[in-house]
């Protein structure tokens, strides 16, 4: 069984209504879809925005429905320098990078008390989605690279260019390191896959509103080559 989350319904609404066999059942107010999507055993979720909703909805997919693999879809901010609006992140890792405990000498992003901080993605997750991206949407670019997230939307050039020079992040939302921590947690494996809707500087905002729809149907696109294949 593949537990599929997007943020924001949007994010999920397309792949809900390509599922069969469609049922929901909800817990801590999230509607969860249990059926088939390209003959595969799926349950697709909104888990709302930011990491707590996150958290909780990927352990519920976990304790409830006996998920094997975890896949986050939606859209980011592109931080990397070569990423146009439009393109594909599939994360390497995940990091939280408002996780700020430096004043006790703890480097940003690092997590007291834990041995991990920086969530690794499965790596075969990772090669199904790089390959299937190439098929299901040759006109963009397809990066993998690191996700930052946290509960803030970056729309500054200074807030950017620390997340590039802190974490070397490829994009940042404000989920995805959450559902690798609890992934990480139960050992399930994961990977986190973002289109850009903006480049987390002055302009996001605009750029956002403008260009998520267009974003959306890329990661659509690839999360159905990605069932279709694995
Ligand atoms: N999701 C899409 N764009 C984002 C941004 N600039 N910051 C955080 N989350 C985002």
């Amino acid at each position: 069984m593949i537990g599929i989350i997007g943020a924001m319904e949007e994010e999920v609404s397309l792949l809900i209504d390509a599922m069969e066999k469609k049922e929901k059942i909800s817990f801590a107010g999230m509607d969860f879809y249990t059926g088939i999507l390209k003959k595969k055993k799926v349950v697709i979720v909104k888990s709302g925005i930011g990491k707590v909703n996150m958290a909780l909805c990927t352990q519920i997919l976990i304790d409830k429905f006996g998920i094997t693999h975890l896949i986050n879809t939606g859209v980011a901010g592109g931080l990397y320098k070569d990423i146009e609006v439009g393109d594909i992140v599939i994360s390497s890792d995940a990091v939280q990078h408002d996780m700020d405990a430096t004043v006790f000498g703890y480097k940003l992003g690092e997590i007291p008390q834990m041995k991990v901080s920086v969530f690794p993605a499965d790596e075969k997750l990772i090669q199904t989605a790089k390959n299937t991206c190439r098929r299901v949407n040759p006109d963009i670019q397809c990066f993998v690279g690191r996700v930052v997230s946290g509960d803030q939307f970056i729309s500054s050039n200074e807030k950017k260019h620390q997340l590039i020079d802190e974490f070397g992040g490829y994009c940042a939302e404000m989920e995805g390191a959450a559902m690798a921590q609890a992934a990480y947690l139960n050992g399930i494996p994961f990977v986190i896959l973002r289109a850009i809707s903006d480049k987390a500087d002055q302009k996001a905002a605009g750029s956002y509103e403008e260009f998520e729809k267009a974003a959306i149907k890329h990661i659509v696109r690839l999360v159905l080559g990605i069932l279709d294949k694995e």
